[in-house]
């Protein structure tokens, strides 16, 4: 019954999501308004993250809160919670070398840590990568606000970021030109990779609450020795390399490596690495995978991956059945668990390396729910519509 319940909400799922790339996004998971009637008067529901905001009609005056609510590795990021509330009031306008007060950029790039929030629906196409600094908290909610079209967001040699509830689509290259990285220092950028959110160097991550579709390199990459992050709540669609944890085998700096990947909504036309890992651990929790093309969950350079309480649900292609890499071999010596995910429609996966808890501690961050409260609820991943004054 939870089966056919989970395959209905996905089909509802598929039909309200943007089914080509330029088309504007839409409320993606606000399908179906009775229910979302009915959990506010029940409202928690389980997701730690959001029973720890989201039933708050005063969500609006409280939004520091939201600081609070981190799980997972990455829980320590605080964002701009000691800071002032900054007003992004200009979408237009962007000057990379030179960013203009009332901007998004001018915001990220200050020194002091900053609250950042909207006064209106935007779609922000940047000139050049957006480069955060420290202690910086981006909150979308109660707009409709895309970074879209343009280059994207990049987390470099920082720490103490969130990134939440706003759409990251059709992000492309850019770079070879002057960027400015805080009011002191602007430097040569060189070309960028057209990620949605590049993380490089950096720790105290969280990004939640977000829809990410279409870029040209990865939806979010964390390379270079970034760790402790959490990646949760999100809805990604439409991509090919979704996102790549660890650049290279040889950057053994990635080796204490700690993501959490936790209530994300894998949804159509996502090809592979869901992500993929090297070195480090990874904690993958309570999320639901729909139809990967290639495979969902890959890697290489020994990581350790503890897969619990996930959803993953294969296509009905005969030859992408398998979770894992298909047909590789190098997996065999890592640890690598699957403890409570279900398979459906013929997805299966070969679990390697060591099997008691005792050797997935360094992946372990948060305690999973059962698999069945994924069936039970309806995920509501991605970016919200949250209106003032009742719960979110
Ligand atoms: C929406 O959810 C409610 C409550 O579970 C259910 O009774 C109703 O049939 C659903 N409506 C649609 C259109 O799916
Ligand atoms: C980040 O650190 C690396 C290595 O120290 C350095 O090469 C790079 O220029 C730094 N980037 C920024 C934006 O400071
Ligand atoms: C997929 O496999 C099933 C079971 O082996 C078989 O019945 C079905 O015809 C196959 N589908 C395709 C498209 O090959
Ligand atoms: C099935 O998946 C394989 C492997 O990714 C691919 O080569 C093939 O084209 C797919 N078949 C269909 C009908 O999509």
């Amino acid at each position: 019954m939870s089966t056919f319940f989970l395959i209905f909400l996905v089909m509802i799922l598929l039909d309200t999501s943007i089914s080509s790339k330029n088309v504007q996004i839409s409320e993606a998971t606000e399908w179906n308004s009775t229910r979302r009637q009915l959990e506010k008067e029940s409202c928690k529901i389980g997701n730690p993250i959001d029973d720890c905001w989201r039933c708050d009609s005063e969500w609006e005056t409280n939004r520091k809160v939201l600081a609070d609510c981190a799980i997972g590795f990455g829980r320590n990021a605080v964002g701009g919670q000691d800071g002032d509330i900054y007003v992004v009031k200009d979408s237009e306008n962007d000057d990379p070398a030179n960013p203009i007060p009332g901007t998004l950029r001018y915001g990220v790039i200050q020194e002091e840590p900053l609250w950042i929030i909207f006064d209106h629906d935007m779609v922000i196409t940047l000139k050049e990568e957006l480069m955060m600094n420290s202690y910086k908290t981006i909150d979308g909610r109660g707009y409709n606000i895309q970074i879209a079209d343009g280059p994207c967001i990049t987390i470099q040699n920082v720490s103490n970021i969130i990134i939440h509830n706003i759409y990251i689509r059709d992000c492309v290259p850019g770079g070879n030109t002057m960027v400015r990285d805080s009011p002191k220092h602007v430097g040569m950028r060189g070309y960028s990779d057209g990620d949605g959110i590049s993380i490089f160097g950096s720790r105290d991550v969280w990004i939640d609450h977000c829809t990410l579709a279409n870029c040209r390199d990865g939806l979010i990459d964390a390379v270079v020795g970034s760790t402790s992050i959490t990646i949760s709540n999100n809805y990604m669609l439409h991509h090919n390399e979704v996102m790549l944890m660890g650049h290279s085998d040889d950057f053994l700096d990635d080796k204490n490596m700690q993501v959490t990947i936790a209530f994300n909504f894998f949804g159509e036309g996502l090809t592979q690495r869901m992500p993929r890992c090297r070195h480090g651990y990874f904690h993958i929790v309570n999320n639901i995978y729909t139809g990967w093309e290639m495979y969902a969950i890959g890697g290489s350079a020994n990581p350790t991956i503890n897969s619990q309480g996930n959803i993953f649900i294969a296509s009905d292609n005969n030859s992408t059945k398998e979770e894992t890499i298909p047909g590789d071999e190098e997996w065999k010596n890592w640890n690598w668990r699957s403890d409570g995910d279900v398979m459906l429609n013929g997805a299966f996966f070969t679990p390697s390396g060591e099997t008691g808890p005792q050797s997935y501690i360094k992946a372990s961050s948060m305690v999973a729910r059962p698999a069945s409260f994924l069936t039970n609820t309806s995920p509501s991943a991605g970016a919200l519509y949250c209106q003032r004054g009742i719960p979110c």
